[in-house]
């Protein structure tokens, strides 16, 4: 048996993974040691430190990139299992002969370390939402004023949580304290200590007087749910909410308040013209391919279920013949954001699931890190079959699909589009952005927001993830993924 030591951080566990991989350790012989719980300090040095393999042996073996992100989401939970059931998972991946365990998502590790994601993703998505900074001071120097915030997020998220708020107050000087970690961004540089109690944090100021008037100003009665409320906002976050102390009075003042609204004239909501455009051109494509699209007298009218199963035998085009499958859309029915790619790739191919491939993950990621919730966005793509050519080995190579076949799937993603109808709809690339705009499209000349207001309220053109992918690494690439994050940002504040 191998005993191992880890610490705190991803990558401490991630450098112990390689060497005991590169050095074929099984993983039923390692016996994982937190060093934080002081266990280690009685074993040989030797034992807890793994020499390295050859470089041979360090190259014989391939970590999918969809491994590493799971990982790096599913390290931040606290639950102690998670050094062996990754390194198992890792090792089954990759020297065990099963590369496509990630996507059986009844294996146990895998759903485990998905559960893992999932809690820690949320965790993010809360930190995103109730981090509230308080105006400590100014700093004498710089005569920057200095803001700080206290949060006690259940997982170890704060590093995977900081780069929205880099993003979002880049310019000015912050702290966000945990009792685990602490970040501090001074405008250049991000760093990291560690965590504090809660009596060590400064205490309320005006800023917290601002968010309650804030708050106040955006309470809508009418939308009034109390357990809705409490789920988006769970009670063990209030204590740290300066707003929170308003919510037993806005309640109690929201019926009166509800009452004056509904008797105020001109307040029902317009009719909304953007079905009936969607039906006009579903008829339009319905006249055209009535005798290869079953069910397409009104394919606005079926439900998520009927139409994928009516994609499923769309012989408007060849790609169906080369694909395995027919890729749906996926997500809640009443999703607020519905994302576009422009098909699916070799994984999701296999899997029947969009963006589940190494363009997936960094969409997943990005989603996360700007406070969108995977699993709350419908996620759809212009073409529903994969178009591939042979490349190197047993690769199939993706090819981009022909205007022609763009314009044949279109049916599928407007009747998408047309159930769902989210407030944000996002076109990820130059194929999602033709098929809906209807249009050729450059994103490198209009991305950001685009006047489509019969396809939904905000519509938003950014990158395709493959084009990020596929930039080198540098300064074009950093670029490009600071203008991704700002566009999936202004999705999720929508
Ligand atoms: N790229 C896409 O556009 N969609 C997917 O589902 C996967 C990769």
């Amino acid at each position: 048996m191998r005993s191992v030591s880890f610490g705190p951080g991803f990558e401490s566990w991630r450098d112990q993974a390689r060497k005991l991989m590169a050095q074929g350790v099984p993983p039923e012989e390692v016996d994982w040691t937190d060093a934080a719980q002081g266990e280690s300090l009685f074993q040989p040095p030797e034992e807890a430190s793994i020499p390295t393999g050859t470089p041979a042996e360090e190259q014989s073996w391939r970590v999918p990139s969809a491994f590493v992100n799971l990982a790096r989401m599913a390290w931040a939970h606290v639950d102690p299992r998670r050094p062996a059931v990754l390194y198992r998972l890792l090792w089954r991946l990759t020297r065990g002969g099963e590369p496509y365990l990630l996507h059986v998502p009844t294996d146990a590790g895998v759903r485990l370390a998905e559960d893992w994601r999932k809690a820690v993703a949320r965790d993010i998505h809360k930190m995103h939402s109730f981090v509230r900074f308080r105006l400590v001071g100014t700093d004498g120097e710089s005569g920057r004023e200095q803001f700080v915030a206290w949060f006690e997020p259940p997982s170890r998220c704060v590093r995977l949580a900081v780069p929205f708020f880099v993003k979002r107050f880049a310019g000015m000087d912050w702290s966000i304290l945990t009792p685990d970690e602490c970040a501090h961004w001074d405008g250049e540089t991000l760093h990291f200590t560690p965590g504090l109690p809660k009596d060590q944090v400064p205490g309320e100021d005006n800023l917290d007087a601002l968010w309650r008037t804030y708050y106040r100003s955006i309470f809508n009665p009418a939308r009034l749910k109390v357990a809705a409320m409490r789920n988006e906002m769970p009670l063990k976050y209030w204590k740290n909410l300066p707003e929170a102390r308003l919510i037993p009075e806005l309640i109690a003042e929201s019926q009166p308040r509800m009452e004056t609204m509904l008797e105020t004239p001109g307040r029902e909501a317009a009719p909304v013209p953007r079905n009936a455009y969607i039906h006009q051109l579903l008829k339009r494509h319905d006249e055209v391919f009535a005798e290869t699209i079953p069910a397409s007298s009104d394919l606005a009218a079926l439900s998520l279920e009927e139409l994928h199963k009516a994609a499923a035998c769309c012989r408007a085009c060849p790609l169906w013949e080369q694909a395995t499958r027919t890729v749906n859309g996926e997500g809640p029915e009443n999703a607020r954001v519905m994302v576009v790619g422009e098909q699916p790739g070799d994984q999701e191919d296999l899997c029947g699931k969009p963006f589940t491939g190494p363009a997936g993950q960094v969409l997943r990621n990005a989603m996360v890190m700007a406070g969108l919730e995977p699993s709350d966005v419908y996620l759809t793509n212009a073409m529903k079959h994969f178009k591939w050519i042979p490349g190197a080995g047993r690769r199939r190579k993706h090819a981009t699909p022909a205007k022609e076949e763009v314009r044949q799937c279109r049916p599928w993603v407007l009747a998408e589009l047309a159930r769902v109808r989210p407030a944000v709809l996002v076109l990820l690339g130059n194929t999602a952005a033709a098929s809906l705009l209807g249009r050729e499209v450059k994103v490198t000349q209009e991305r950001g927001l685009v006047q489509a207001p019969e396809l939904a309220e905000r519509v938003i053109l950014t990158y395709h993830p493959s084009h990020l992918l596929r930039l080198p690494e540098g300064p074009a690439q950093e670029r490009a993924m600071a203008e991704f994050m700002a566009d999936l940002t202004l999705a999720s504040e929508a």
